[in-house]
C-alpha cells in the first residue's frame, strides 16, 4: 500500500466481527471500507460493579450467556445473513484467556459451519485502526498514514508508529512499565469510592473540580526524551493522600478527579507530541476508551492545532471496545489474504513487538 493511502478504499466485502477479550461481549458486521452496518454491545459492567473491576471467571460465563444471541443480533440489524458476509473476523489476543475463548469458539465454529474464512484479530491493532470507521455521520474524516497513534485503554497504555494498517508496519515507540492508563483510573475512581468503571467517573466529578485546590502531583518519567510512561506511582500517591487526608466533601473528591486527570492527560499529550516530533510525522491519533475522556480530547486537540499536527479521535462508540474495529481489522488483513486455521486459539499477549519492559530498573533506552 503506498503510504498516505486509506487502509482499504472499496466496499467490496462485509465482514462479521465478534470481540470477547475483556468485559464486552460485541458483534458486529462492517464493510470493507468501514462502513458500519450494525454495532452491538452487550456490557457486562453490572457484572463486575459489585467487586470494582473484571473478574475473568464471570467475564467467561457472561460471554457464553451472550455470545450466540449478539452475534445474531448483528446480523439482524445489518440485515444480513451468515451465509452472505464475507468472513469472519474474531479477537484472538490480547486479553483474558477464557474470556477470548468464547469468541474464538464461536468463530470457529460459525466459520465451519458457513464455509466462510476465518481471521484472527489482535485487539489492540482493532483499536488503531477503529479511526477508519465510519458510522455515516456528514463530516467523517480517516487519516492517512504514517500517524503517531496513542493507545489508551484498560489494559493497555502506548505509542505507535503506523505506516500501514497491517501488523508489520506497527512499530511500538513506548509503553506503560506498569499500569494501564484506563486501570489508573478505575483504581483510583476505586479508592475514591466511586464505583466501576471509574474513567467515566472520574471524567465527570473532575469537571466540577478544581486541579489547582487537589493535592501536588509529580508528572510521572517527564523529563529526557523518553516515551515510556507509568502510571502506578500517580495512584500510589492518590492513596497515600486519601489515607493522610481523607476528602471530607464532594468538592473535595471532585478537585482530587480533577488533579489526577490533569496530571495523566497532560503526560499522554506531552509524549503524543514528543513522538510526533521524533517521529517527523505530522498527524496523530488517538483511541481505545481512555480516548472517550473529555479533558484529554480537548488538550490534545489544543496542543495539535498549536502546532499543525492533525488530529484524529474516533466516535465514543469506537474507542470503548466493540467488534467493529475487529471487523474492520479483519477485513484488512482478509484482502491480504491473512486467514486463520480452525486450530487458532487464544493468546493473552499482543502480537505487536514490544519495546517497553513491565517493571522498575534501568532501561536501554533513554528515560528520566
Ligand atoms: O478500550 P476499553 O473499552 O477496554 C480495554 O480494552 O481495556 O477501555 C476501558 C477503559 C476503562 O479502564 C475505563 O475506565 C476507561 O477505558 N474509560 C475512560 C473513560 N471512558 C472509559 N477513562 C477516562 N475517561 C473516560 N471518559
Ligand atoms: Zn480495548
Amino acid at each position: 500500500m503506498p503510504p498516505g493511502a486509506c487502509a482499504i478504499p472499496d466496499a467490496g466485502m462485509r465482514i462479521l466481527g465478534i470481540e470477547s477479550s475483556c468485559d464486552e461481549t460485541a458483534a458486529a458486521v462492517v464493510q470493507s471500507d468501514g462502513l458500519v452496518l450494525s454495532d452491538v454491545v452487550n456490557s457486562q459492567i453490572a457484572a463486575h460493579a459489585p467487586y470494582g473491576g473484571v473478574v475473568p471467571e464471570i467475564a467467561a460465563r457472561d460471554h457464553l450467556r451472550a455470545a450466540v444471541p449478539v452475534v445474531e443480533q448483528a446480523l439482524a440489524d445489518a440485515g444480513t445473513r451468515l451465509a452472505d458476509v464475507d468472513g469472519i473476523a474474531v479477537t484472538a489476543r490480547p486479553g483474558l484467556v477464557g474470556a477470548l475463548l468464547v469468541g474464538v469458539q464461536l468463530a470457529k465454529g460459525l466459520a465451519w459451519a458457513a464455509d466462510k474464512p476465518l481471521v484472527a484479530v489482535d485487539h489492540l491493532v482493532g483499536h488503531l485502526l477503529s479511526v477508519f470507521l465510519r458510522r455515516g455521520a456528514a463530516d467523517e474524516k480517516v487519516p492517512e498514514f504514517p500517524f503517531i497513534g496513542l493507545l489508551v485503554s484498560g489494559g493497555h497504555s502506548a505509542l505507535y508508529r503506523c505506516d500501514g494498517p497491517h501488523t508489520a508496519e506497527i512499530r511500538e515507540l513506548g509503553a506503560t512499565r506498569d499500569d494501564a492508563v484506563g486501570e489508573a483510573f478505575d483504581k483510583v475512581a476505586k479508592l475514591l469510592g466511586l464505583g466501576y468503571p471509574g474513567g467515566p467517573v472520574i471524567d465527570r466529578a473532575a469537571r466540577h473540580g478544581d486541579a489547582s485546590r487537589g493535592p501536588a502531583l509529580k508528572t510521572p518519567l517527564a523529563g529526557g526524551d523518553s516515551l515510556e510512561l507509568s502510571f502506578s506511582g500517580i495512584k500510589s500517591a492518590i492513596a497515600r493522600h486519601v489515607h493522610d487526608a481523607p476528602p471530607a466533601s464532594d468538592a473535595a473528591v471532585a478537585d482530587l478527579c480533577a488533579a489526577f486527570q490533569r496530571v495523566v492527560t497532560g503526560v499522554l499529550v506531552k509524549k503524543t507530541l514528543r513522538a510526533a516530533r521524533r517521529e517527523r510525522v505530522g498527524t496523530v491519533v488517538v483511541a481505545g476508551g481512555v480516548a472517550a475522556n473529555r479533558e484529554l480530547r480537548d488538550t490534545m486537540a489544543a496542543a495539535c492545532a498549536e502546532r499543525g499536527i492533525a488530529l484524529y479521535v474516533p466516535p465514543f462508540k469506537s474507542c470503548t471496545d466493540n467488534a467493529a474495529m475487529i471487523a474492520y481489522a479483519g477485513a484488512v488483513k482478509l484482502a491480504a489474504g491473512a486467514t486463520a486455521g480452525l486450530d487458532l486459539g487464544p493468546a493473552t499477549h499482543t502480537e505487536l513487538p514490544r519495546v517497553t519492559r513491565k517493571g522498575r530498573g534501568r532501561r536501554s533506552i533513554t528515560s528520566s
